[in-house]
């Protein structure tokens, strides 16, 4: 199995939770060898999710940082290729835990070297990730990474959406910039976040409008206090119960794609 699985979504909809449940689904399961996640929110969400704390000077803004520095000071031969540079530092900041791999993007400093990076980025993600049974990507809210191509070996790309018309609006976005940049997932999944039961219908009939035989409804996790708990307390989130109700939820409708 070689998938990439990457959630999408409006700020605060529940990205790095749906994301965090599928790695528990994954872990508990033992249905990757290797598995590697990747946090690409400038915000470091993973992280903070699973009670680790990550310093800044490892994560790949941090290491950016200080091979500018090194550049601007002269301390790098100008021959050596920046692409190479920055790929091993890329490679060094793998953060190997237990049960997985974890890459965090961490804050970008400087202008405009943000699309160079992201583009280096791309790559190493591209081969990192050859060498994992499966990667989760942690996306940031914007959309501008879908803009610049990032998700084009993505297999799987998992939209999340809470009960809102802006969660739902962003949910369309993104489905209108992967058809405009002709992006190619082989399954793009929609999931709800927090929804009532008696709102489940409304995403239900929103997903069934769209026509798009790659876009399916691939479920619900609902709001459970545990959850709330957990972050509020700055627990680890993959330590969930077993019994859970939204966990068992989530193994659910992760079993559909893994
Ligand atoms: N099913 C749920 N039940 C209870 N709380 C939840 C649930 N889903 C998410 N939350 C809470 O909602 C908040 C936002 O969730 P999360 O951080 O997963 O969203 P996000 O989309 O990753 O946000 P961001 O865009 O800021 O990265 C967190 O406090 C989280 O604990
Ligand atoms: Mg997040």
């Amino acid at each position: 199995m070689n998938k990439i699985i990457a959630f999408s979504g409006k700020g605060g909809v529940g990205k790095t939770t749906s994301l965090v449940l599928c790695l528990k689904y994954i872990i508990d399961n033992r249905k990757a060898k290797d598995l590697l996640v990747i946090d690409s929110d400038p915000d470091a969400n993973v992280a903070d999710v699973i009670g680790e704390e990550i310093k800044f000077c490892d994560t790949i803004g941090g290491k950016m940082k200080l091979l500018k520095d090194k550049i601007q000071g002269f301390k790098v031969s100008p021959n050596t290729p920046k692409n190479q540079l920055i790929e091993s530092d890329v490679f060094s900041c793998l953060i190997e835990m237990d049960e997985f791999d974890l890459l965090e993007m961490g804050r970008q400093e400087g202008e405009g070297c943000y699309c160079f990076i992201n583009d280096v980025l791309k790559k190493v993600i591209d081969s990192l990730s050859k060498n994992y049974d499966i990667t989760l990507l942690d996306s940031p809210a914007g959309l501008e990474h879908f803009a610049r191509k990032t998700g084009r070996d993505v297999t799987d790309l998992v939209i999340v959406t809470d009960p809102s018309k802006m969660g739902i609006h962003t949910m369309k976005r993104i489905l209108e910039i992967t058809d405009e940049l002709q992006l190619k997932f082989e399954n793009i999944w929609i999931l709800g976040n927090r929804f009532p039961d008696d709102l489940k219908v409304v995403l239900d009939e929103e997903v069934q409008k769209m026509k798009k035989e790659n876009v399916k409804l691939l479920g619900f996790i609902s709001n459970n206090d545990e959850i709330s708990k957990i972050n509020l307390m700055d627990g680890n989130l993959l330590e969930l119960s077993k019994d859970n109700p939204s966990y068992q939820q989530a193994k659910d409708i992760f079993a559909k794609i893994i």
